[in-house]
């Protein structure tokens, strides 16, 4: 697939937040990235419904919501009715029974089904999920916050999970979230990722436009 960015939403100005979705629509930015967190599964509360509405009124491109929240499944069908088009949640805040029913629930609900794994989870975990699941979300720090440095291991990690999808023969990509820069993205790509979500790389210099484009060309 060829390279795709997600601006994460997290790094704009909620002063200016309609602002900064339409720097978004005009940049080549591929999707909008929305991380929810709810202060129990992540030390951090970022925003909820309202926010990813306000986000959905004016993104012109599809929303990729990203659930760093305990009990994921009760959620699954507002996130869809707010025209959400790929939908994550974590491993780690699932049981087998539990990830699978989300990952029906998210299917049936039409959005991409994406599992995302912490820094310290190995990537083999996902090998019985990998044929039921649209993209594996690897995070390249600990989930909670953005403009945190990145690990250095998720590069091997990637890695081993391209393999894994290849070995599987698995229709699956890959989107790495934390960290992503112009120093690592062109590897981390070349090892088999394709999606990279950019909080601090694509808003810390104002117009995402320039920082999505150096993200791209990198
Ligand atoms: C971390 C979030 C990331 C984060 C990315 O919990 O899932 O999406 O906001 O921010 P940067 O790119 O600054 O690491
Ligand atoms: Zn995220």
């Amino acid at each position: 697939m060829p390279r795709l960015i997600a601006p994460s939403m997290l790094s704009a100005d909620f002063g200016n937040l309609h602002r900064d979705c339409r720097r978004v629509n005009r940049s080549a930015a591929g999707w909008f990235h929305l991380d929810v967190m709810d202060g129990l599964f992540v030390p951090n509360i970022s925003f909820g419904f309202p926010v990813c509405k306000a986000i959905a009124e004016v993104a012109e491109k599809p929303m990729d919501a990203h659930l760093m929240i305990v009990e994921p499944w009760r959620y699954i069908e507002r996130f869809a009715a707010l025209g959400v088009k790929y939908l994550s949640v974590h491993y780690e805040a699932c049981n087998d029974r539990r990830l699978k029913e989300c990952i029906k629930l998210i299917r049936d609900c039409g959005m991409g089904v994406g599992v995302a794994i912490n820094p310290e989870t190995p990537a083999e975990v996902l090998i019985p999920y990998l044929h039921s699941i649209d993209y594996v979300v690897v995070m390249g720090v600990h989930p909670g916050y953005s403009g945190q440095k990145y690990i250095p291991e998720t590069t091997e990690k990637v890695a081993v999970l391209a393999e894994m999808i290849a070995g599987a023969e698995a229709d699956c990509f890959i989107e790495v979230d934390g960290g992503v820069s112009v120093q690592n993205i062109a590897e981390l790509e070349r090892l088999g990722a394709g999606v990279f979500v950019a909080g601090s790389a694509a808003f810390s210099s104002g117009d995402p436009k320039t920082a999505v484009r150096a993200l791209l060309d990198a």
